[in-house]
């Protein structure tokens, strides 16, 4: 296994936001985490940054309601969304987080990249490959990190990316670039880390 090495910088909790139009000011750049309810944004903002509980996290969906700043070293920010698709939640209070999502990503200037999370384990999901169509529509810049990686053996790691690779084949050319990674040991943190802060240095 891949183990975390790199020194982390300061990061800090800096605001809860309930709506667009509470968002720390535009001022510095930042990547945002998002995925299908429970996939794992929380837990890997924390093992990103090697903080436990810097982001809550639940064994129950639907835990991030907000949208949530966290600040490394005063020069970027990490952003935490809450999930789509959690069906245990009344169809208004779906459009609602909906609204909240798309109210950010189709408005927020200094979002550097948007982070879509998979869970490895999963076949292709309509509602993952719809939400990279209409990011991919909007022009938001992402890449795909799937998450869980430690709940499969390497064989099954290679044939799940073989099989998303494929169906991505589909609809995008080229393939967007795609991470793959465990909260849990730490597979494949290092590399998305390298990844981000390479992108921060070449922005500013
Ligand atoms: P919401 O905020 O509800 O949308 O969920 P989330 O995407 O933020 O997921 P969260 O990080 O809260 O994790 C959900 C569950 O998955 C928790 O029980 C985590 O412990 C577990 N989990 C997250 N990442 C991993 C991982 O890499 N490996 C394993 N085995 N479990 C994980
Ligand atoms: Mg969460």
């Amino acid at each position: 296994m891949e183990r975390i090495h790199e020194p982390r910088p300061q990061v800090t909790f800096l605001k809860s936001s309930p709506g667009v139009g509470q968002l720390p000011p535009a001022t510095l750049p930042e990547v945002a985490f998002i995925g299908r309810s429970n996939v794992g944004k929380s837990s890997l903002i924390n093992a990103l940054v090697q903080r436990k509980e810097l982001a809550k996290t639940s064994g129950t969906p639907g835990k991030t309601q907000l949208i949530n700043h966290f600040s490394v070293a005063d020069r970027w920010y990490l952003v935490d969304l809450p999930g789509y698709g959690y069906a245990q939640v009344s169809q208004a209070r779906r459009k609602q987080f909906e609204d909240l999502i798309w109210g950010y990503l189709e408005r927020r200037s200094t979002l550097l990249v948007l982070l879509v999370l998979i869970d490895l384990r999963h076949p292709p999901l309509a509602n993952d490959l719809e939400f990279l169509e209409r990011v991919g529509t909007a022009g938001i810049p992402f890449a795909i990190v799937f998450t869980k990686a430690d709940k499969l053996s390497a064989s099954q790691r290679e044939g799940a990316l073989r099989r998303y690779h494929e169906t991505l084949a589909q609809t995008w050319e080229p393939l967007p670039p795609t991470y793959v990674t465990s909260s849990e040991t730490g597979y494949g943190i290092d590399t998305l880390w390298k990844y981000l802060t390479q992108l921060i240095q070449t922005h500013v």
